[in-house]
């Protein structure tokens, strides 16, 4: 099975891009689902269908389904959402405010996450394409396992306990309703869904993440923070889908501003991203919606090749250190010693081999540091940062 998430920036094409991957998917016989984990779903107006919380089928080998936060939480998730009303309205909020408040954000992406994983331990398709919400979403998506992990563990077993020995004190002289055994248990068959779910996201060959841009500047810029951050979670990204390029064939004078800065910004995601290999789409006359559309945007992209190939393996970078001494360390095969040259600008660590450069953007534990030294040796490039930058 393979697991393909598409993200981006609000509005780039990442609807889109997601229902044109996996009607090609499903065209190359490949048993595919499409899950929309955004609440304002928009692939049932892609594929001029409608799609529910339950999965729908669109065509032949093609299934869809737009997480309904709601419908998901009442079938898996009502004792503790109960509590959470219960506990809310104790402290005076109304009773609708208090239902709407007991859906945290982020709940679509975790329930996507749940059905992610029982899709995978199934193997009930061969390919998942998953939807994501605006890259903001997509990080905290991709963070939960791993936040909840924590709190399950530290927190949980101990609280628990506490509960359970003071819990008929407690209740006499707290107002707050104390969450029973039922809410417990509920807890902990949520933790149980999403434990291993970590393992099957950070699989490189089962799960690759997508960053699709358009070739403007603050939407490159905001891919550039996710990709580091991805790499940082040890999430696979492979690809990089550029949308709505300007094709060389419009020769209107009106667009010949925009072609130009679209070139600039192409050569930038160059830069940005590599070795991702770099996909793109052209602008088209009309709006992407219906089989027709769809196919011809799968073809401007991928061309032959098939959507769910692994599209890059490269070793994400891997950062260790701690206290404001870290280590970033990344692989820069076939490359010479001598050709390599690294520095820091603002935010920004420039790799620069032969003619060839690569910006890469810092994690906030490392973008106020100095660059201490570096050293290249096995194909690996080990970068040392430390010091306050003020005290240097
Ligand atoms: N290459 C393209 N050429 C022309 N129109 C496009 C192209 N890509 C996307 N569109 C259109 O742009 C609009 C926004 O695209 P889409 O809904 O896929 O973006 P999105 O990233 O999913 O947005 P959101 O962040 O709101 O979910 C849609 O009307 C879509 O049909
Ligand atoms: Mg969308």
């Amino acid at each position: 099975m393979r697991i393909l998430l598409f993200t981006g920036k609000g509005g780039v094409g990442k609807t889109a891009v997601s229902a044109a991957s996996a009607l090609r998917c499903a065209g190359l016989g490949k048993k595919t689902l499409v899950i929309s984990t955004d609440s304002a779903h928009s692939l049932s107006d892609c594929f001029e269908q409608p799609l529910s919380n339950e999965v729908r089928r669109i065509a032949p080998r093609l299934y869809g389904k737009e997480i309904n936060v709601y419908d998901e939480i009442k079938h898996n998730w009502g004792t503790i959402q109960n509590y959470l009303s219960i506990f809310l309205r104790s402290q005076g909020i109304d009773s609708a405010v208090s239902e709407e408040l007991a859906v945290f954000p982020g709940m679509e992406e975790l329930f996507s996450l749940m059905d992610l994983r029982e899709y995978s331990a199934a193997e009930s398709y061969d390919v998942v394409i998953v939807d994501c919400a605006p890259t903001a979403g997509t990080l905290r998506l991709l963070s939960f396992p791993d936040v909840i992990q924590w709190y399950m563990e530290r927190f949980f077993p101990i609280e628990r306990k506490l509960v359970k020995t003071v819990k008929p004190l407690a209740q006499r002289l707290w107002s707050v309703p104390l969450p029973d055994d039922e809410v417990y248990a509920s807890f902990e068959d949520l933790y149980r869904r999403i434990e291993g779910i970590k393992e099957i996201l950070t699989d490189t060959s089962l799960c690759s993440v997508r960053l699709i841009i358009n070739p403007e500047k603050m939407v490159i810029q905001e891919a550039r923070r996710a990709f580091t951050y991805l790499h940082l979670f040890g999430f696979g990204v492979d690809l990089v889908i550029v949308n709505r390029v300007i094709p060389d064939d419009v020769t209107d004078s009106y667009f010949s501003g925009w072609k130009k800065t679209q070139k600039e910004r192409l050569r930038e995601i160059g830069e940005s991203f590599s070795p991702l290999p770099i996909l793109t789409s052209r602008f088209f006359p009309h709006e992407v919606v219906g089989r027709t559309h769809l196919l011809r945007m799968a073809d401007e992209i991928y061309g032959d090749r098939s959507p769910a190939d692994v599209f890059c393996r490269e070793e994400p970078v891997k950062i260790s250190g701690s206290d404001g001494h870290y280590r970033l360390s990344l692989a820069l095969p076939f490359t010479d010693k001598g050709d390599l040259d690294v520095w820091l600008r603002g935010e920004e660590l420039v790799i620069k081999v032969r003619d060839q450069r690569r910006n890469l953007f810092l994690p906030r534990a490392l973008a106020g540091l100095r660059l201490l030294g570096a050293t290249f040796a096995d194909g690996q490039l080990t970068v040392e940062f430390g010091g306050d930058e003020d005290a240097g």
